[in-house]
């Protein structure tokens, strides 16, 4: 009776610890969720979509998604694409963080499936 009780209290003790741990792992995925969110809004009403289409896969643009360039060489394009035909965006236009939410969503954007796996393109 009294291992069990100790059992019982051990056992209570072990969840009330995971319990932040638990609730903090959910906080961080609902954040990288509303940076996802947000980030599809923003590439839509700062027009970057209407070069390089709704869900990153290029046109007038440079294909983005799936799998962007790293972060870093991201935002800094933005900042001084130089030579090419994209126009240049500065953070006084669009800040850093919203360019890292745009990251966000282009790098949520899953891969295509192989050909291999289409049935009508394998007859
Ligand atoms: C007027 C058309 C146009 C718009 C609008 C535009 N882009 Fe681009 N973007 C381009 C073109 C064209 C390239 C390819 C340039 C090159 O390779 O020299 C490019 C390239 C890029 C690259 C580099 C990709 C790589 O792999 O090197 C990034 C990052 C990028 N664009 C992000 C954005 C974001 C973010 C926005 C919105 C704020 C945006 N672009 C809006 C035309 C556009």
């Amino acid at each position: 009776m009294r291992v069990k009780t100790l059992f019982v209290a051990m056992l209570a003790v072990a969840v009330m610890a995971a319990l932040p741990a638990a609730r903090a792992q959910n906080a961080a995925g609902a954040a990288a969720s509303s940076n996802i969110e947000n980030g599809k809004r923003l590439w839509v009403k700062d027009n970057c979509y209407s070069c390089h289409g709704y869900d990153g896969h290029g046109g007038a643009g440079a294909k983005l998604a799936p799998k962007p360039i790293a972060t870093a060489a991201f935002i800094a394009f933005v900042r001084h694409p130089s030579a090419s035909s994209m126009p240049t965006f500065s953070a006084k236009v669009i800040p850093d963080a919203d360019l890292r939410d745009m990251w966000a969503y282009l790098n949520s954007i899953p891969a295509p499936p192989a050909v291999k796996d289409i049935p009508l393109l394998n007859p």
